[in-house]
């Protein structure tokens, strides 16, 4: 690992996950990524090709020990960057009928209880002059968007949302700038493959967001392509 803070993101092993990672490996900075079970060959490959740069973890954000042991596992090692982009669709639906609520404490525990659980881990012991950690959310969690149905993902996203508009004044005193981010329409196996963008451009696009945005960003929800959306 070189002197500088790592970029750390949990679940790296696949969609924009992956493509968050092989952006910070581009622009050269050690990057600490999670899978959750099965170490993935796209990221032991990557691992092969930067061994100095990238370094592999197993996690479960929907559990406390999981994101524990994380924690220490990584203990030690400078980070200054957190993306917490895991996260799952849940049950799918039209409407509110029929809605499974034991899937809806599931994506919820995924969603947005894992993200409180990153927060506890690495909020304060991030290093360097520019400390950020940010979300991949999506605007079906957003109340300025129509929508209807799919409501454990919709919800768990809301949630989401606001324990960081929440939190992020908080963190911002602690000199910790917290946001969310809308990844784009990503080709991915949570849309069947049926986004406009890839998760490599959408991973460059909040990497490079990220890079400029400073406290002044704090609360806010931003876009792959830098510009500030309305939550
Ligand atoms: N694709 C889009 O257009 C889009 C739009 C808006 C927002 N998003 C958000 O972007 C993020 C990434 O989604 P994606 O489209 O890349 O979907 P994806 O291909 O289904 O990838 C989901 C990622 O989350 C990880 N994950 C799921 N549950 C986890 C858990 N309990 N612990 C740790 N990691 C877990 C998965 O790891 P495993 O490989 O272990 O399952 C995988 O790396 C999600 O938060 C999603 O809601 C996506």
């Amino acid at each position: 690992m070189t002197g500088q803070p790592a970029w750390l993101i949990l679940g790296g092993s696949r969609g924009i996950g992956a493509g968050l990672v092989e952006a910070c490996l581009s622009r050269g900075y050690p990057t600490l990524a999670t899978y959750r079970a099965g170490r993935p060959g796209a990221l032991t490959a990557l691992e092969d090709a930067y061994p100095d740069q990238l370094h592999l973890f197993e996690c479960d954000v929907a559990s406390d020990d999981s994101v524990r042991a994380l924690a220490a596992a990584t203990d030690g090692l400078a980070i200054g960057t957190v993306i917490f982009n895991a996260g799952v669709f849940g049950q799918r639906t039209d409407g509110f009928a029929g809605s499974d609520t034991a899937d809806m404490m599931s994506a919820f525990n995924v969603n947005a209880l894992g993200f409180v659980r990153t927060l506890d881990a690495f909020a304060g012991r991030l290093e360097g002059e520019r400390r950020h950690i940010t979300a991949i959310t999506s605007l079906f969690g957003s109340n300025s968007k129509p929508g209807q149905g799919h409501l454990a993902y919709r919800a768990s996203k809301a949630a989401l949302n606001r324990i960081i508009t929440a939190t992020a004044p908080e963190l911002k005193a602690q000199c910790v700038t917290l946001t969310a981010f809308r990844p784009g329409w990503v080709r991915t196996e949570m849309n069947g493959m049926t986004g406009d963008v890839s998760p490599r451009e959408s991973g460059e696009g909040i990497v490079r967001t990220l890079e400029a945005a400073g406290p002044d960003a704090s609360g806010t929800l931003l876009d792959y392509t830098g510009i500030t959306l309305d939550w």
